[in-house]
Formats: C-alpha cells, sequence, structure tokens
C-alpha cells in the first residue's frame, strides 16, 4: 500500500494502544519474510537495518527491495536505521530512501544527545518525509556496534525526556526503561513499568505527541510485553531472536539433509522461521488487522 515514516504508523498506534512490530534483518530474504507475516496479518510494519548490515548490503539496495515490496503489498510498512552512532551517515541513508532514521548519541552526555539529535532531525525534515528516534539513558547489551555494560546501563530520567524531546525536535522517542539487547539472563528482567508510563504521560497525555519505543524485545515474557503497550509503548524492537531463527532453521536444515546443496531450500526454511516468529510478536502487539 504505502512507503510511510514510523511517526505516521506509530501516533495511529499510540492512540488505539497496540504496538507496530520493528523487526531487524540482515539479509533481503528475512526482509521478504518479514513483509510476508505482516501481509499475512494486516499489519502495519517496520523493517529495520543495523549500521553494519546497511553497509554491508548497502542502503541503496535496501531502498529499492523496501520499495518494490512495500508498493505491492496491502500495508503500510517504514524502514528504519537501527542504533547510529554517525550523524553524517545518519544523513546519507535519509538520503538514500530509509524513512526512519535512529540517531543513538545516548552514550554521549545530555547536551551533546541533544545536540547530535538535532542535528539529525533538523536534516532530515529539511530533505527528506524521514522522521527520527533519538534514546536517553542507556540500553545495556549489544546491538550491532553498540555495547553497553549493565554498570554502564543508566535509567532515563523523565524531566530530561521532556527536556530532550522539546530541544530536539525527534519524532519518537526511546527512553532507557530497563530492558535489554539481546538475550536477557534472568528470567524476570528488571523492567521500570512505571517510569515507561511516567514519560508516556509527560509526553503524551493530551495527545500522542511522540510516541514510545521499546528495545529489546527478544526474551521478555508476554505479560511485560502487554504491561509495556499498557505504559505507551507504540514501537517494539525485534533482533536477536530473528538472528536466531535465520541461524538455527539454516543449521537445522542442513544438518537434516548434507548431501543436498540446494541453497534455495535453505532460504524458504529460514523464510519459515521467520515468518513464524514475526507473526507470533505481531499478534502479541495487538497490530493483527490494524493495516
Ligand atoms: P533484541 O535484540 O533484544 O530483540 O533488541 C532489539 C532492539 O532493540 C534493536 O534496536
Amino acid at each position: 500500500m504505502s512507503i510511510v515514516n514510523a511517526l505516521e504508523i506509530t501516533r495511529e498506534a499510540a492512540k488505539e494502544g497496540y504496538a507496530v512490530g520493528a523487526f531487524n534483518i540482515t539479509s533481503i530474504n528475512q526482509m521478504e519474510a518479514v513483509v510476508e507475516a505482516a501481509v499475512d496479518r494486516k499489519a502495519p510494519l517496520i523493517i529495520q537495518a543495523s549500521v553494519s548490515p546497511t553497509k554491508f548490503l548497502k542502503p541503496e539496495v535496501i531502498v529499492a527491495v523496501y520499495r518494490a515490496l512495500a508498493s505491492s503489498a496491502p500495508i503500510p510498512i517504514c524502514l528504519h536505521l537501527d542504533h547510529c552512532t554517525e550523524v553524517d551517515y545518519c544523513k546519507h541513508v535519509a538520503d538514500a530512501g530509509y524513512t526512519n532514521i535512529m540517531i543513538d548519541a545516548s552514550k554521549q552526555v545530555f547536551e551533546e544527545n541533544i545536540r547530535q539529535t538535532k542535528e539529525v532531525v533538523d536534516y532530515c525534515h529539511a530533505h527528506s518525509d524521514a522522521s527520527v528516534e533519538g534514546e536517553l539513558g542507556t540500553v545495556s547489551g549489544v546491538e550491532d556496534q553498540i555495547k553497553v555494560s549493565e554498570d554502564e546501563a543508566a535509567l532515563c530520567n523523565p524531566e530530561q525526556a521532556v527536556l530532550f524531546v522539546e530541544r530536539t525536535g525527534v519524532d519518537i522517542f526511546a527512553p532507557a526503561i530497563g530492558t535489554a539487547h539481546g538475550v536477557y539472563k534472568t528470567k524476570n528482567p528488571k523492567i521500570d513499568f512505571e517510569r515507561m508510563a511516567q514519560i508516556n504521560q509527560m509526553l503524551n497525555a493530551d495527545r500522542i505527541n511522540t510516541p514510545l519505543v521499546v528495545h529489546g524485545g527478544t526474551g521478555l515474557p508476554d505479560d511485560y510485553v502487554k504491561r509495556l503497550l499498557e505504559a505507551g509503548g507504540a514501537k517494539f524492537n525485534v533482533s536477536t531472536e530473528l538472528k536466531h531463527a535465520l541461524i538455527d532453521a539454516t543449521y537445522d536444515y542442513i544438518s537434516a539433509k548434507r548431501d543436498e546443496y540446494n541453497p534455495g531450500k535453505i532460504d524458504i526454511a529460514v523464510r519459515d522461521a521467520i515468518r513464524a516468529a514475526v507473526g507470533r510478536w505481531i499478534d502479541m502487539l495487538g497490530s493483527t488487522g490494524k493495516a
């Protein structure tokens, strides 16, 4: 149906109390699988690529595939650059046609985070239709080039969140609330639901100004996901689970058919595994039928 930015579809989600699934891809095959799953569920979708897969596959190639898939899919789809720490690369990728850009200056001190985020916001708003995501506080774990130890992880201060959003003009906002990238080390990760709800209240009480993003979807118990939706999560990021699905499906297929040498069948096995994982997330996020 359409090429959209993240603000358009997450604002709608925030109003209605569901979240748009944002799924990280590292290959074109994964990208197609994610779109197939969202089309099956009639759900709005955000496809995400971190900096390494974007550089490896090339932004222009990813954008060409994105546009081809989005133009024939009956759902709105956004293409997001995930956790980019380089201001110039954010601008380059927005120029190439990504429709949401995440500048991640969350490891910088507050004023420098504001300066870098605002520079990307000003550029994207002047030169493209892309919306921009910023982060405050730090999410522990590893996502591509970003590594944050548990000691370094800092939760987002709600008063600073309001200042950050006002001063940067960021469109969607990721507050650190205790979720983590990668596999959780405990079954009951310590998530600050109240902090999330308070930030949502301070930013979005009268009308949805700045939809909130939840990072670190992989491994969150279902009831935590539900509580994060209630607290205002409107974009939900899932990466590690899809990397595991790709590698496990490849390994299982090759182990079972060691003498076959038919790469297309490995791709189909991967696509089936990704579709199943993404479909489960879309149902859990309540976005099924919302496109
Ligand atoms: P997970 O890898 O924990 O699913 O986190 C994804 C994420 O937040 C990407 O930005």
